[in-house]
């Protein structure tokens, strides 16, 4: 297959893009490499569809550059489409083809498709191979939909919130697709409102709200995580007070919550002394900041209204 050039998959530069008074981009950076899985998270109305669907080409932005697999996704259509898989956020495949079929009739839009059979056992639907589509459970059609983005053997996948509604089987199932196609070397642009999708699958992932990047990063360092101190947390009978040395600490409820400079050594002395006096410390424990602890912190904060007019959403 044809490589156009070695830039990357996906580069963006100060994307914007408004619906009437609604700002939906408000300028968005984004590099993708080939190869890579990146995960756009962010609540609804984020901006995400938007902004997938000006890379995909569907929507032009009211300014900056876009460039996917070296191309420019508004001019460049026609050379983009057949080297590019969409799944969107819902789709509607003809509900009395069968799963064949219905991979069958997008393969011959395309110029190098996978063969069809290829594609079915990617996805994991080889069994239902002959079903009709009206037959399939929600994360079966879910697999379709990605089979469908395949048939062409794009080399960069857009995947639009591809487990939304799923049961927890589901979602896992979707997500050994997605492993699945980044084991072929595809690149896979997914976004999602949930973040442990994109703490399960993604390499790099940006939080988008308002319609701005607000953190990027690998899951264990976004927003700084990995930066973050643990903290200790114990429990102490009423009335016995913890030792001097151990500075400040916080206690609400029988708990006793401190973060130490050196865990290592704050662990060591506080453990010796419960030991030394017999006072009895339960629960134990060391907490991180997990990244939902991250996410919220970032999409608590709703950020400047969307709207140009100031007026409440
Ligand atoms: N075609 C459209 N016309 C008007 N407003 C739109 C249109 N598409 C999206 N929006 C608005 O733009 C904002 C971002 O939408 P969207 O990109 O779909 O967000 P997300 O996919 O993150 O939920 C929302 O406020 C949405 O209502
Ligand atoms: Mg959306």
């Amino acid at each position: 297959m044809e490589t156009t050039s070695d830039e990357p998959a996906v580069l963006a530069a100060g994307i914007v893009k408004s619906f009437g008074d609604v700002h939906a981009v408000r300028g968005i950076d984004l590099r993708v490499e080939r190869g890579e899985v990146f995960a756009i998270l962010g609540p609804n109305g984020a901006g995400k569809t938007t902004t997938l669907e000006i890379l995909e080409g569907y929507q032009r932005a009211d300014a900056g550059s876009v460039r996917v697999l070296g191309l420019d996704p508004g001019s460049q259509r026609p050379a983009l489409k057949p080297r590019i898989g969409i799944v969107l956020q819902a789709t509607g495949v003809d509900n009395y083809l069968t799963v064949a079929e219905s991979i069958a009739m997008y393969s011959g839009y395309y110029p190098h498709p996978r063969p069809v059979d290829e594609v079915i056992e990617l996805v994991g639907l080889t069994a239902k191979r002959n079903a009709r589509v009206v037959r399939l459970s929600g994360g079966q059609q879910r697999r379709l939909d990605v089979a469908i983005a395949l048939a062409g053997d794009p080399e960069l996948l857009f995947l639009d919130e591809p487990t939304t509604g799923f049961d927890p089987s589901a979602r896992q199932e979707a997500w050994e697709v997605v492993r699945g196609l980044s084991a072929l070397g595809k690149t896979v642009l997914l976004t999602t409102h949930y973040m442990d999708e994109a703490q399960n699958l993604a390499d790099r992932v940006a939080v988008v709200v308002g319609g701005r990047i607000v953190a990027e990063g690998t899951p264990s360092t976004l927003g700084g995580r990995d930066a973050l101190h643990p903290t200790v947390r114990f429990e102490l009978p009423a009335g016995v007070a913890t030792p001097e040395w151990l500075g400040p600490v916080t206690r609400t409820d029988g708990h006793v919550d401190l973060v130490p400079d050196d865990l290592v050594v704050t662990l060591h002395r506080l453990t010796a002394w419960a030991l030394e006096t017999g006072v009895p410390m339960e629960r134990l424990e060391i907490r991180r900041p997990s990244l939902e602890d991250v996410y919220l912190s970032l999409v608590g904060d709703p950020g400047p209204d969307v709207r140009t007019d100031g007026s409440a959403r």
